[in-house]
């Protein structure tokens, strides 16, 4: 089956087709045909944060010519110099009405329909939740309307799940997969067994989860407050750090582990930590270390220390957390996704822990634990196998999207 990923959850805008077969269970294997992918990180860059109307806005400019590039990659060029049926006023009329909040994909959209037979794929995935609304609709609605054009099924896809089933990909011949446009190879995914436990941890999401078996979910716990990744961000603004915050905090805390013996010492709170649930707080740990700047002119080891004191503190968190939910849930495998999962010392902090239980340790590669296409393209093959498909007029995005629920 070939399925066509689309994600605009937050402020990444990315396209990914891929080429795939086998059940989650029995010799899953998958070739990315096509991936192309816009970070809009500099366009919020000024804002500190992700920008709800900006992103949209992104997003609607970007889709088409990300769409056209996969193609091509997929395909080689395939522009029609003859008009097909696309080029009439029915057809301008749907489309008009299933993108009228995206003028500036509609004017695109539009030519591109003309000027390209219908690919040879079998279903659209499309991120519906959670993340931003009016982001996640501009994804959504782009479905609908590839959907209509080309007479394709979609499936709607949770953010979430993506990122937990990246981390499953076996990457040992992970080089092309890095770069797909060199050489579509086949992969797989990384043997394992349930029942399993999922740490999210992103800039919009912190949670725990128990997974049953694929794509069984159960939410255990999440943060009351900011996500991890959200106060990795606010804490770099703290320190005069660009946004996004966290690889510049974890590159400044490695330099402060480095240098241990010019490394000030201070201590951070570690919120939650003995409470007996699965949730977490990050604002208390964030207006500490804000306590820590005010008003003060900050020496380079200052900050460096404090990037280190703070890091330290959500690994504490997060590690003691995820080896209470391992513990109670007898869980064989620890999945972590989402854009944090990136963070080398929280990385090797959960490997230390999780090797002293037995228990095994997935995590994607660095360059895929931001959001992609690919874990949309990837999480919505096995519902697609069980033919989810959902009509274009029930189709909805969701900002506030669960994990095991569909819509
Ligand atoms: O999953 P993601 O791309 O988008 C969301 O769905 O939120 O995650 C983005 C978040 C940002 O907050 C960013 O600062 C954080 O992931 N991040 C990191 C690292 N790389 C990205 N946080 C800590 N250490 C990193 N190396
Ligand atoms: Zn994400």
């Amino acid at each position: 089956m070939r399925i066509l990923g689309i994600e605009t959850s937050c402020d990444e805008t990315a396209v990914c087709l891929i080429e795939a077969e086998g059940t989650f269970d029995d010799s899953f294997q998958f070739k990315v045909l096509g991936n192309a992918l816009i970070s809009q990180t500099a366009v919020h860059a000024p804002y500190g944060g992700v920008f709800p109307n900006l992103a949209k806005r992104e997003h609607s400019r970007n889709l088409v010519p990300l769409l056209k590039e996969v193609l091509e990659q997929s395909f080689g060029n395939q522009n029609v110099k003859i008009k097909n049926q696309s080029d009439n006023a029915k057809f301008k009329n749907e489309m008009q009405q299933i993108l009228h909040r995206e003028p500036e994909l509609l004017e695109q959209l539009i030519p591109f329909f003309v000027e390209h037979e219908r690919p040879d794929i079998d279903a659209i995935a499309v991120t519906h939740g959670p993340g931003l609304e009016p982001a996640l609709w501009v994804g959504v609605n782009f479905a609908k309307a590839l959907s209509l054009a080309w007479d394709l099924p979609i499936v709607p896809v949770n953010h979430l799940e993506g990122h937990i089933a990246m981390a499953a990909v076996d990457m040992s011949r992970g080089d092309a997969l890095r770069s797909p446009k060199a050489s579509p190879r086949e992969f797989g995914l990384l043997k394992f067994e349930f029942p399993a436990i999922a740490l999210l941890i992103s800039g919009g999401h912190t949670e725990l989860d128990f997974i049953e078996r694929w794509p069984v979910f159960k939410t255990l716990g999440e943060t009351r407050d900011d996500a991890v990744g959200e106060a990795f961000d606010k804490v770099a603004r703290m320190l005069g750090l660009p946004y996004p915050g966290g690889p510049h905090i974890s590159a400044l805390a490695e330099m402060s582990r480095k240098d241990a013996e010019r490394t000030r010492t201070l201590s951070l709170p570690r919120p939650m930590l003995r409470e007996d649930n699965f949730d977490f707080s990050f604002s208390g740990l964030k207006t500490a270390v804000l306590r820590q700047v005010k008003d003060k002119k900050l020496a380079d080891d200052e900050k460096a220390a404090i990037a280190r004191e703070f890091e330290g503190a959500a690994a504490d968190v997060l590690v003691s957390k995820t080896l209470r939910a391992v513990e109670e849930y007898g869980a064989q495998t620890v999945l972590v996704g989402g854009g944090v999962s990136a963070n080398t010392h929280i990385r090797h902090r959960l490997a230390e822990a999780l090797a002293e239980t037995g228990t095994a340790l997935l995590t994607p590669p660095p360059e895929w634990a931001t959001d992609n296409a690919l874990m949309i393209a990837l999480a919505g093959y096995f519902h697609a196998l069980n033919k989810e498909f959902i009509d274009v007029e029930t189709l909805r995005a969701n900002g506030n999207l669960k994990l095991g629920t569909q819509l």
